[in-house]
């Protein structure tokens, strides 16, 4: 979004009126290069790049004490979601930071109407070539590259003048390797076990009124008839489809294919037959809308991603509408330094999207996307992390996927600072305190965490979930971490759901997928018709669920007590009773949910009418 004449004008006066404030460079921010990253050669210097220069924001400690109660049953603010024009009142800038990064730039010769701005005006984007940026953050660029293919130009260490520490929050891209990847596809794609079309009918359930789990649920083909079953929405029929939207993120060039989806209603939701046209997939920043594969792409398994995400979410929150974001960036790398890559940041630009948007936001948005948090610098996540809470003060449900064991896998857990120190691998942004995690069960009656290489407890190390009590158990907003990310203060997951061996199509087939990139759409889907029947009983949507799930909410979930998940050369995290690093509190009971909520089945032979209590 463009910036307003009025603070063109601000800008610009101030730039021209007074006096430069001048004072010498300091090094504002400095991350290690990850693990499997390698530089090539300086960028070249006539490389553009789009800058984004978070500014401070005005209040918010406001925005998050303001998250808290209105996420919080016990709070009279409690269902006050905020509108767009609220949250940009809380973030946006003070003067003095506005004008003295203005200032700044001016000197070095950027224009005023070179500048585009965020709406709260706490971003601001410029394309410079990497000479101008180099010069003003004091800095050399190199593209790297990492082990799987990705490249990035970024430097290590940048600074600002002095004077401007306080004013600035995070300058990108500079030493953020993030570029979040895919949850669950890898293994899957090694399976090999694609089925034809033609043995589908073999895992076709058996007609749902009489079915029970253990008739409909085999962890060989979890099918979208046991997922229903399992989670308790099969009879429940949707009251609120026009008023309701769920979401899901695309990044990496990851499609959604219609005519997979329209195979998967035709054999698994035949009733919803017709709904791969309805939903919408929107490009961000060149993402793709492709609808057909090439060889390369089916080579890769593009799609399977994507559709898990689409085929789960549909089938389960029908006819509750899908918006797809696909965020371009991060394309494959091309061994030729002269042909630069891409080195837009497509988290952010993402963020910098969806927050655009005017109300009302989807109710749930689903990404199973996430990276290894040591690519992650403190000052972006601190920026992204709140980016992520002005969606849930919006009435969001942010669900993230908590990874898989790529991240956390034996053998690769050691520090990337120097020390190369033992340490359990955390994933971002799951590991942000403002959201959802969803970790991996499979089996039923009862679930047990997902195992070995499927394992999902990838957890901060040392503490974390003491100081995640804690924070929980009070109502309201801690000091200790108002407006900080704190990676030793967050366990996670939140919550799960089954995660083994879904049976989604792809390129026209029936195939098995796993991962928490499967329970994460699932999840998301039970929690959109949770919204659906509150918006029916005029009730507030869910919006950011933890101090809700942590304050009682947990007591829906079914609980996971036995079995344990691996990772890091460890034997992993035991389930136990109550809350567990393994599965959070458990799985989603759909009735439990809403009877908590408040919302309860009239008669007692069926979910035909609603009580709007
Ligand atoms: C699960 O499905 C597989 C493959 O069709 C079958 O061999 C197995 O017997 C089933 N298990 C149960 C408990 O029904
Ligand atoms: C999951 O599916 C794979 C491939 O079909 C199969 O080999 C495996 O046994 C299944 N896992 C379980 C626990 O049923
Ligand atoms: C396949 O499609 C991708 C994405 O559009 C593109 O980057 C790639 O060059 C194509 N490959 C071939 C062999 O056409
Ligand atoms: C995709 O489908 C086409 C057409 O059925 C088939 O020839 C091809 O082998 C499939 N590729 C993969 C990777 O499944
Ligand atoms: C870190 O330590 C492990 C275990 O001793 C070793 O295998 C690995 O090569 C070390 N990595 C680096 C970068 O030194
Ligand atoms: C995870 O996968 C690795 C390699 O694929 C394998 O060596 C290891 O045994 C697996 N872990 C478990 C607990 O099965």
């Amino acid at each position: 979004m463009l910036v307003s004449a009025l603070l063109l004008a601000l800008g610009a006066t101030s730039v021209l009126g007074g006096p430069f404030i001048r004072s010498t460079y300091a090094v504002k921010g400095s991350h290690p290069v990850p693990k499997g990253w390698r530089a090539l050669d300086r960028a070249p210097q006539d490389h553009k790049m789009e800058l984004r220069i978070g500014l401070t924001q005005g209040d918010f400690k406001g925005l998050e004490k303001h998250l808290f109660e209105a996420s919080n049953p016990k709070h009279n603010k409690y269902g006050n979601h905020l509108t767009a024009d609220d949250v940009y009142k809380f973030i946006k800038p003070s003067h003095e930071a506005s004008n003295a990064v203005h200032e700044w730039l001016y000197e070095h010769g950027v224009l005023p109407e070179d500048l585009e701005y965020t709406p709260a005006k706490d971003w601001i984007k410029i394309n410079l070539p990497v000479s101008a940026v180099e010069d003003l953050l004091d800095t050399q660029y190199h593209t790297y590259v990492s082990e799987d293919g990705r490249t990035a130009v970024r430097t290590p260490q940048w600074s600002v003048p002095r004077h401007l520490h306080e004013h600035v929050s995070t300058i990108q891209p500079t030493s953020s390797f993030f570029g979040p990847r895919a949850q669950a596809r890898m293994e899957e794609r090694k399976l090999e076990v694609f089925m034809d079309t033609e043995d589908v009918a073999e895992y076709l359930p058996p007609p749902p009124d009489a079915a029970t789990v253990a008739e409909v649920c085999n962890t060989t083909w979890v099918t979208l008839t046991c997922l229903r079953t399992l989670y308790g929405t099969i009879d429940y029929t949707p009251q609120s489809a026009d008023k309701n939207t769920v979401a899901m993120n695309d990044f990496l060039g990851e499609v959604n294919i219609r005519s997979d989806t329209k195979l998967y209603l035709q054999n698994f939701r035949p009733e919803a037959l017709g709904a791969e046209n309805d939903y919408q997939i929107i490009s961000i920043d060149g993402g793709t809308t492709d609808q057909t594969l090439n060889e390369t792409q089916l080579e890769d398994g593009t799609g399977i991603e994507g559709n898990l995400d689409d085929q789960t979410l549909i089938g389960i929150s029908w006819p509750t509408a899908l918006e797809i974001y696909s965020t371009g960036g991060s394309p494959p790398f091309i061994p030729d330094i002269t042909t630069t890559s891409n080195t837009n940041e497509p988290y952010l630009t993402w963020l910098e999207y969806v927050l655009s948007l005017p109300d009302p936001l989807p109710s749930v948005i689903s990404t199973s996307y996430g990276d290894d948090e040591q690519t992650v610098p403190k000052d972006y996540a601190v920026q992204v992390c709140n980016a992520l809470a002005q969606l849930g003060a919006r009435g969001v449900s942010v669900l993230f996927a908590s990874g898989d064991s790529g991240v956390g896998g034996s053998g690769e857990c050691y520090t990337n600072d120097g020390r190369n120190a033992s340490t359990f691998l955390p994933n971002f942004p799951t590991s942000s305190p403002y959201i959802t995690s969803v970790g991996g069960t499979y089996k039923f009656n009862p679930e047990v965490p997902v195992f070995c290489n499927r394992s999902t407890g990838l957890y901060t190390a040392g503490g974390g979930v003491d100081a995640l009590k804690s924070y929980f158990a009070a109502t309201g907003v801690t000091d200790e971490f108002a407006g900080l990310f704190n990676p030793n203060g967050r366990a996670y997951p939140d919550i799960s759901g089954q995660s083994l061996n879904f049976t989604i199509f792809w390129n026209g087939t029936l195939r098995p997928v796993s991962g928490t990139s499967a329970s994460t759409p699932a999840v998301s889907g039970i929690l959109a018709l949770v919204n659906d029947a509150l918006v029916a009983a005029g009730k507030p949507t869910l919006g950011f669920l933890n101090p809700w799930l942590y304050g009682g909410g947990y007591k829906a979930f079914n609980d996971v007590t036995t079995g344990s998940n691996f990772g890091c050369d460890t034997e992993g995290i035991p389930a136990v009773e109550g809350y567990d690093i393994a599965t959070g509190w458990g799985t989603p009971n759909f009735k439990e949910i809403l009877a908590l909520r408040g919302v309860h089945v009239a008669s007692p032979d069926g979910w035909g009418s609603w009580n709007r209590s």
